[in-house]
């Protein structure tokens, strides 16, 4: 009887892939439930011996069955180009095993990192970390091994390991899929950062938006109990704020408090979860640990990538882009190889304008910059940065200016209310855009306001002027406020001003 291999990942179940599989388990064929392979732009994608199919509707199965349908046929899924470019670590199981499946887990190498780490001294797990290069892939990019020594070496009788799932950016989408389609890795991280630290105790916050991700996590943890006891791991599913991505808010919101920032110091690291030490890292940097405690995985991790971004990342395309999708790769390559070369460039076919890399708070990149390698430094030089690796592609028809409107108008939504630079600033900036853009195109909210711009113009503020109170605006943001929703936000409006002055005129 044929196997055809589904994705069971939400992005496959979106497209279809429900009907699909009842298709094909109509036409008599056993039916598996795999992760996804990552190409979002082929789902629903089958696989029979190797080869893919996609996109698959219900009426080409029969054609499939009959080995038909060359049209959407894309050969076998591991040579195809989007796969064999790619170094997958993190995605190493990524389309080829069942993610509640222990016994996959385990013959793909499952739990032998947790087992070696076990058997060495914390301080050794640590050190293999340290050597790795690892850093943290929720945005900061601290380094891992860093924030698990100062936990370790924090006088406590508790220390906590807090996975942050929020994955809040727009663009991102790496987070949900390890943990739909590979959650004992992250189990097995978790397992092995609470072995290093001293932690008996672990939480997963995932964002309410991932009902699939959280039943798959919740499955796991439960099939896992026994291989990573005594440490034990709970879900805490978040109420929607971005901010509570923010890892002091975060840990508010599992305290059960509400989910504002806290000021630093202290650092999590020494006083986090109910007082005590607490390491809180992305489930990326977690579910990169047991390749790199597997036997020589840190030397090789830290032999790839370039300079101070060591290991591989797994980048993200969406937006306006033809092959959208999960591709993890070595720190390094170039912003435009992964947008034209892999990502084909923009689905409408149009020229790319601009892209936003690094979830809302993100600069805008023109593709004048597309020589710029993905590596933290290089951002950083370039006013950008990397974040959780989101890249959302725009086409010619974006207007910059109502998209550096928006970075306001985000900040405003989301502020935890905490620091005025945040809680007022952004709304005055919506204010100075819409004032910057009159006799322009306003939003339609900001006709309700037009008259008062207009009297602000009368007062006397010139567009020179209104432009010069945007930059001290900004600035009294980057500098003067408590996190980075508010000091990042000058991010995309600086350089949607800088790269695209034309859409504010
Ligand atoms: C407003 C805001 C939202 C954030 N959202 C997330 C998030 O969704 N996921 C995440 O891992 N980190 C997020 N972070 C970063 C976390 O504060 C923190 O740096 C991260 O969890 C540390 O883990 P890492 O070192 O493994 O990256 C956010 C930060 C800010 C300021
Ligand atoms: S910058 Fe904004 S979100 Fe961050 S603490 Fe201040 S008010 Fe809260």
């Amino acid at each position: 009887m044929t196997t055809v291999r589904i994705s069971d990942d939400a992005l496959a179940l979106a497209c279809g892939a429900e009907a699909v599989a009842a298709a094909f388990a109509a036409a008599g064929c056993t039916v598996e439930r795999v992760s996804s392979w990552g190409m979002h732009w082929l789902e629903p994608l089958v696989e029979i011996n190797g080869v893919g199919w996609g996109p698959v509707s219900p009426a080409r199965v029969g054609e499939i069955v009959a080995g038909g349908a060359d049209d959407i046929c894309i050969g076998p899924i591991a040579a195809h180009p989007f796969i064999i470019g790619q170094q997958r670590l993190t995605f190493a199981r990524a389309g080829k095993t069942r993610p509640l499946s222990l016994e996959d887990f385990a013959a793909s190498g499952g739990w032998s990192a947790l087992t070696r780490a076990r058997a060495m001294a914390p301080a050794t797990v640590i050190g293999e970390v340290l050597a790795s290069g690892l850093r943290g892939r929720g945005g900061a990019g601290f380094p891992a091994g860093i924030k698990w020594r100062t936990v370790a070496e924090a006088p406590a009788s508790h220390k906590f390991v807090v996975c942050n799932a929020d994955e809040g950016d727009s663009a991102t989408f790496a987070d949900r899929m390890l943990m739909e389609g590979d959650p004992f890795q992250l189990i097995e991280g978790m397992a092995i950062c609470a072995h290093a630290v001293g932690a008996a105790r672990g939480y997963v916050y995932m964002r309410s938006e991932y009902p699939h991700a959280i039943a798959k996590l919740k499955a796991a943890i439960a099939l896992a109990a026994e291989h990573i006891a005594p440490f034990e791991i709970e879900v805490r599913v978040g109420a929607g704020a971005y901010v509570c991505g923010e890892e002091t808010a975060l840990l508010n919101s599992i305290e059960g408090k509400r989910g504002e920032v806290r000021a630093k110091p202290p650092l999590p690291a020494l006083e986090g979860l109910f007082g005590c030490p607490t390491v809180v890292n992305n489930v990326l940097t977690l579910a990169a640990v047991p390749h790199i405690l597997s036997e020589g995985g840190a030397a090789l991790y830290a032999r790839l990538g370039v300079d101070r971004s060591k290991g591989t990342m797994p980048i993200q395309l969406a937006g306006n882009i033809r092959h959208g999708g999960l591709y993890e790769t070595a720190f390094g390559i170039s912003l435009g190889d992964l947008v034209n070369r892999i990502g084909g460039g923009t689905a409408s076919g149009r020229p790319v304008k601009a892209v936003q890399v690094g979830g809302p708070l993100g600069a805008y990149v023109p593709p004048s910059q597309f020589d710029l390698p993905f590596d933290y430094e290089a951002f950083a030089g370039a006013d950008a940065l990397i974040g959780h690796g989101g890249i959302c592609v725009f086409d010619d028809s974006a207007d910059l200016a109502a998209l550096a409107r928006f970075a306001f108008e985000f900040c405003a939504a989301e502020s935890c209310g905490k620091c005025t630079p945040c809680r007022i600033g952004s709304t005055r900036g919506v204010e100075l855009i819409d004032r910057i853009r009159v006799g322009g195109k306003p939003q339609a909210d900001a006709v309700e306001r037009l008259p008062q711009m207009h009297n602000a113009r009368k007062a006397g503020r010139s567009r020179e002027e209104e432009l010069a109170l945007l930059d001290d605006l900004l600035e009294a943001m980057q500098f003067g406020s408590l996190c980075a929703l508010g000091s990042f936000t000058p991010y995309p409006v600086r350089s949607a001003l800088k790269h695209w002055p034309e859409d504010f005129a």
